[in-house]
């Protein structure tokens, strides 16, 4: 079974995912608002089996509470965040993997964004759900980690199938469009990427998924040579 992967935008540029296993339960990952969740839950007659948070802050988090008392659903999310995400019922680190509705889900441990942070890889659907470790042109913003642990856990996400599909946390591929464009104003790629970009926004479409294999050749931050320019390009992004 290939699981299918549903978009909900919510808050002002947030995604939550809606991962569609067998007989149409999903899990539900990083809900962050409780309206528009439920509401495309009921539209798509879709069962909520559990929920999974990537990190702990609230537009990740906030409908946690609301949906598992509505659904009867555990909450699933990284361990070392375990006294800071609502209603958590299970904390999950490094290799573990969660099995739900046919669909099965890697831990990996991604922090710098946060210091717990992970991503939840499904091999099934070649889709890689990384909050706010990785966007589309960009990465998280150190709120909690340094450089050099974002860096080390980009460095797990670049190891992945290039085919790989990436579900980022937030609709900011505009944004890190011109900054990719500003600190590497000679490759084509980029361009030809914020084309596609432009033609879903203007359709008010998402701009994701994008391939692992795409990001390899636009976003800065993947392609850094090593921890030192990683460290300069993220403290610029921060003034751009
Ligand atoms: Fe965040």
């Amino acid at each position: 079974m290939t699981p299918v992967i549903h978009i909900v935008p919510i808050l002002r540029d947030n995604f939550c995912f809606l991962i569609e296993g067998a007989d149409k339960a999903c899990l539900i990952i990083d809900p962050g608002q409780v309206v528009p969740v439920e509401s495309y839950i009921k539209t798509h007659g879709l069962h909520p089996a559990m929920i999974l948070n990537t990190h702990h802050h609230a537009d990740h988090v906030a409908g946690n509470a609301d949906l598992k008392a509505r659904y009867n659903i555990p909450i699933i999310g990284p361990a070392a965040e375990s006294t800071k995400i609502p209603a958590l019922t299970k904390g999950v680190k490094e290799g573990d993997v969660i099995e739900e509705a046919g669909i099965q889900l890697s831990i990996i441990e991604t922090p710098g964004h946060t210091n717990g942070h992970v991503s939840f890889y499904c091999a099934q659907a070649n889709a890689l759900f990384c909050g706010d470790t990785l966007f589309s042109m960009g990465c998280g913003r150190l709120i909690e980690g340094n450089a050099e642990i974002l860096y080390n856990a980009l460095k797990k996400i670049k190891s992945l199938p290039p085919q790989t599909l990436i579900y980022c946390g937030h609709e900011y591929t505009e944004a890190n469009g011109k900054f990719a464009l500003a600190v590497d104003p000679q490759n084509p790629d980029i361009p030809k990427r914020m084309k596609e970009v432009a033609t879903y926004l203007s359709n008010s479409m998402p701009t994701i998924p994008v391939t692992l294999e795409t990001e390899m050749k636009t976003n800065p931050f993947l392609r850094a040579i090593n921890l030192r320019v990683f460290t300069e390009l993220r403290a610029q992004k921060d003034h751009f």
